[in-house]
């Protein structure tokens, strides 16, 4: 059978999951083989010799298993970055929050940040990118992820600027530690929330929140300030503005703005808290 009638047989299988199920069976040829896409062109017509296999990613991919955990690679701001099993893949509206954090970050000089939930990395990992002199501490609560995020630092080459710490949330970090910034994209889902699908197969202490969801979003907004960190930036519900704005009121801010995510939604916000809480 050649690629092209692989990719006419097995997208079959893919068209109640996915609106593009012959560019995912390509996909995962190209993960079989190694391969780039210019390469797939050139070769459509060639046999494929690892069917077997193809079918069992394709049967994998139909159960609504994400394709970035059968690749092991996501794309973000432009990057790859891997992608594990057990780790939240990346989600394009972070790059967003990333935007934010470094137009306010390249104002600064050898600016200090703190990242509450690091994940796969990718937002420590872009910053370091983007910003010199910057020093940043990551923390997440799972190893997975921090092993994750120390490989990606070291595959971008930031990890000179990154000290990856496993604390639930400040628990580990030194007291005596001055940040100018604390970022985060912390879980902010209500703990009942149904799931679609595909998210079913990522970390449920990477999505959910709490009880109402925006907790860990609260308790990061009482530490900044207590801490005196200048900024915080965070991504949070589409249906958060409201109880967070009114949450703002309990703390001496400067400013603050909320942001909205490619569908429109509320996605994230940031905050300068004033100068005299210092
Ligand atoms: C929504 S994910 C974000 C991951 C990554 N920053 C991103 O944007 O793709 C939230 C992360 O916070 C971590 N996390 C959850 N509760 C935490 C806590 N109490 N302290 C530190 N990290 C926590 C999870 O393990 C997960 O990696």
């Amino acid at each position: 059978m050649t690629i092209k009638e692989s990719v006419k047989k097995y997208s079959r299988l893919l068209k109640d999951i996915t609106h593009i199920p012959n560019k995912e069976v390509e996909i995962l040829i190209l993960h079989i083989l190694q391969k780039n896409v210019i390469w797939l062109h050139l070769n459509y017509n060639e046999e494929f010799k690892e069917e077997k296999l193809l079918e069992k990613l394709v049967k994998k991919r139909a159960t609504n298993y994400p394709m970035e955990y059968i690749t092991n690679k996501a794309s973000f701001y432009g990057e790859i970055f891997e992608v594990e099993k057990n780790v939240l893949i990346p989600r394009p509206e972070t790059e967003l929050l990333v935007e934010k954090a470094i137009e306010i970050l390249k104002n600064i000089e050898n600016p200090k940040v703190l990242e509450i939930g690091t994940g796969s990395g990718i937002i420590s990992v872009m910053i370091a990118k983007e910003i010199e002199n910057i020093n940043i501490i990551a923390v997440d609560i799972n190893d997975d992820a921090l092993n994750l995020a120390l490989k990606n630092a070291k595959k971008h080459q930031v990890e000179d600027k990154i000290t990856f710490i496993k604390s639930d949330l400040y628990q580990n970090i030194d007291e005596n530690f001055v940040f100018d910034m604390t970022i985060s994209n912390p879980p902010y889902i209500a703990n009942d929330y149904k799931l679609p699908l595909n998210v079913e197969f990522e970390p449920k202490n990477a999505l959910f929140g709490g009880k109402v969801g925006d907790e860990l979003l609260k308790k990061i907004i009482d530490h900044t300030y207590n801490k005196k960190i200048t900024y915080l930036l965070c991504e949070m519900g589409y249906d958060q503005r409201k109880p967070l704005e009114e949450y703002f009121k309990n703390f001496k801010v400067e400013k603050y703005e909320f942001y909205k995510d490619y569908s429109d939604f509320d996605r994230g916000f940031s905050i300068k808290f004033k100068k005299e809480n210092k």
